[in-house]
């Protein structure tokens, strides 16, 4: 017997609507009107069935630590990585686990399936590793949760940088992290991005790297890990993250560079919510956005997706984990807002992001993973303007989260409208 079916969805790319099977975690059909039994039947009365949301940047090791020990004044991202250096020696595993599982509830909520998440690993214990690493394992049931090698006060900057991020990689971490543009000099930034790409290579690992978090036009590390990429051979298995400095480099310079990151297949995380908080911090008026130039690097066929990379703490403090609300902020922080740029950004928290992640068995076809979320809303587009309900989030066939639909009852006179914003 099938395990689930889902009746009447509105699926991307399909004309009308279809029911979804799923047999043993994984989608065995997909057609009009599919006759058979199954252990649980979902009426999805028309409303868009799509696969999990994907959040492609995040740090879980400091998410809800919000004030602890004190609250960011000037917020700005140095005061954030300050803080948070601060916080370090009073972390406990208990800690940590408590406020990353308290996390992934929220993410699965509002239908997230993978997260990749940056943990640090200047902390000489390696504690939040150690703790993350067991999340993953507890947690992979029900989350796909990623672990980049973050080496967050510089790989070399930071003392025994490079044996720690060794040490980390040895313990199972997924991903080879960086950020060049936190270390000594641009010199040491250029070396650090070389010393890590190669290490990538010897373990056979993606890389990902904070690359060029900042205003300053004159930051273009990207460029460094664009030419290593290329003579190392990893197209397609490196991340460029935040790259928010490309928002205020010479116009000649990035027609020069978005061409040679095609070339290396790189992909890009763009973190609008944060990169709008945080961005554009030392300037009076005007004020810069400071995100990368999503559109242009889309229009060069480079993956683009979107993280959250924040939830209340030394970075940012609001955020429920919904990537809808990164997206909606995206589409407007990028004058993104036309009908077909909202799809595509619904699609960069989404089948971008299992991309970027590498993600095997991701998406809405049959031999698929059964991981799917029914939303209360008919396409994308009305997704992006209501971030809807998630009725149901799925994985691997089983119903994991359940949401009653919402729907406000508004009196007027002696007329009562039901309102659901669609
Ligand atoms: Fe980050």
């Amino acid at each position: 017997m099938l395990e689930l079916i889902i009746k009447n969805g509105t699926v991307d790319g399909q004309s009308s609507l279809v029911d979804i099977a799923c047999k043993d975690g994984k989608i065995v059909e997909i057609s009009p009107a599919i006759k058979a039994d199954a252990v649980t039947i979902i009426d999805a009365e028309g409303q868009l069935v799509t696969p999990p949301f994907v959040d492609s940047h995040f740090h879980m090791d400091a998410t809800l630590s919000m004030g602890m020990p004190r609250l960011n004044q000037s917020g700005t991202l140095l005061e954030g990585i300050k803080i948070w250096g601060e916080l370090k020696p009073d972390l406990t595993p208990e800690g940590i686990k408590e406020r990353a599982i308290k996390l992934i509830t929220w993410a699965i909520a509002k239908g997230n399936l993978a997260i990749r998440s940056h943990v640090d690993t200047t902390d000489p214990s390696l504690m939040a590793v150690d703790v993350l690493l067991e999340v993953r394992e507890e947690m992979k049931e029900f989350i796909d949760i990623q672990l980049v090698a973050f080496p967050q006060d510089g790989v070399l900057r930071c003392k025994d940088g490079l044996a720690l991020m060794r040490r980390a990689l040895d313990k199972g971490v997924d991903v080879v992290g960086g950020i060049p543009h936190f270390e000594r000099t641009m010199d040491e930034g250029h070396k650090s991005i070389e010393i890590l790409c190669e290490m990538a290579v010897e373990r056979g690992l993606m890389v990902d790297m904070h690359c060029d978090e900042s205003d300053d036009p004159h930051s273009r590390h990207i460029e460094t890990l664009t030419y290593h990429t290329q003579r190392l051979g990893l197209q397609g298995r490196i991340a460029g993250s935040h790259l928010t400095s490309m928002h205020s480099m010479d116009n000649y310079y990035v027609s020069k560079l978005l061409p040679l990151m095609a070339e290396a297949q790189m992909n890009c995380v763009c973190n609008p919510l944060v990169n709008m908080n945080l961005q554009g911090r030392h300037d009076t008026y005007p004020k810069r956005r400071g995100l990368m130039r999503v559109p242009e690097l889309m229009a060069q066929g480079i993956n683009v997706s979107l993280g959250h990379d924040d939830v209340m703490d030394p970075w940012y403090p609001m955020g429920t984990h919904d990537m809808l609300e990164v997206a909606h902020m995206g589409a407007h922080a990028l004058h993104m807002t036309g009908v077909a740029q909202q799809e595509i950004l619904f699609d960069a928290v989404t089948t971008h992001g299992a991309k970027t992640l590498n993600i095997e068995g991701y998406g809405l076809d049959i031999g698929c993973n059964a991981d799917m979320v029914v939303l209360q809303a008919m396409s994308k587009t009305e997704a992006m303007r209501v971030h809807p309900t998630r009725l149901y989030v799925i994985r691997r066939g089983k119903i994991i989260s359940q949401t009653p639909k919402v729907v406000a009852n508004v009196t007027l006179g002696d007329d009562v409208h039901n309102v659901d914003f669609m």
